[in-house]
């Protein structure tokens, strides 16, 4: 699972770094393409469920499942670029936000909140706690920071299978009390909204987006509880992973 976990993480850096105006999602998904094969792995979401392409990229509205396309990505666009390997029998899953070129004010409160949702519900995770204080976590950010949180999608079980039965909700639900325990390994992968978290889909059965078209974003980790708490599994050999490109770069790097 590290070395799943380290693979996915390097692809998505790498991906990060191709952001930029003028590049179209499909040039990132075969730059993702390549880079997963470099490294002996498989890109799980190629011919999962039918789904056609090696990553999800997801643009302003869309919220998650985004299929790469040839519209070129435009300055002012927020995108997640969501990376899946299967390596030596498991899986790998982590995603993260870019902008491309300057970014407004909301787009870049909007990421910065999801990526601190992400850190708090992973803080909140330790063998024991029931299941209901990730969701809590995330949404102890978004309530004061005024960002919806999408219920349809959740974080999963994730190992041999791609989706495991363990699914993580984002959102509070006190009755949720399964206890985590040592060596679960599963996704946290929240998704908030500028506007209502209402979701609607594309005919293409895949992308998800906000039925009010306010954008959203989305961070994702693949974690292991261990017994002091949360090892994160989807960082590079030397720790290092997109989320921190990912608030480097455009979303953020004017205002503070
Ligand atoms: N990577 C997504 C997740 O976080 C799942 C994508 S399924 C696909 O669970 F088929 F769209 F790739
Ligand atoms: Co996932
Ligand atoms: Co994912």
């Amino acid at each position: 699972m590290r070395r799943a976990g380290a693979a996915a993480a390097e692809v998505l850096m790498i991906a990060g770094r191709h952001v930029a105006p003028g590049i179209t999602t499909d040039a990132i998904d075969a730059i993702v393409h390549a880079e997963v094969l470099e490294r002996g792995a498989y890109p799980s979401p190629l011919g999962y469920r039918n789904f056609p392409k090696s990553v999800c990229t997801s643009v302003n509205e869309v919220i998650c499942h985004g299929i790469p396309d040839s519209r070129p990505l435009a300055a002012g666009d927020i995108v997640n670029i969501d990376v899946t390997v299967y390596l030596d029998g498991v899986h790998g899953d982590t995603s993260a936000m870019f902008g491309v070129g300057e970014v407004d004010d909301e787009s870049r409160r909007l990421v910065r909140g999801t990526l601190r949702a992400l850190e708090a519900a992973i803080e909140a995770v330790a063998p024991g706690v029931p299941v209901s204080a990730i969701g809590k976590a995330i949404e102890g950010v978004a309530r004061p920071g005024r960002l919806g949180v999408v219920r349809e999608f959740v974080g999963h079980g994730v190992g041999p299978d791609f989706h495991g039965n363990l699914q993580i909700p984002h959102y509070h639900d006190p009755r949720n009390s399964t206890p985590l325990a040592e060596g679960m390994t599963f996704t946290i992968e929240p998704m908030l909204t500028l506007g209502s978290p209402q979701v609607e889909l594309w005919n293409d059965g895949w992308t998800a987006v906000t039925a009010d078209r306010s954008r959203s974003a989305q961070f994702e980790h693949t974690l292991v509880v261990n017994s002091g708490g949360a090892e994160i599994l989807t960082v590079a050999s030397d720790g290092r992973c997109a989320h921190e490109l990912s608030v480097a770069s455009a979303p953020g790097a004017h205002t503070g």
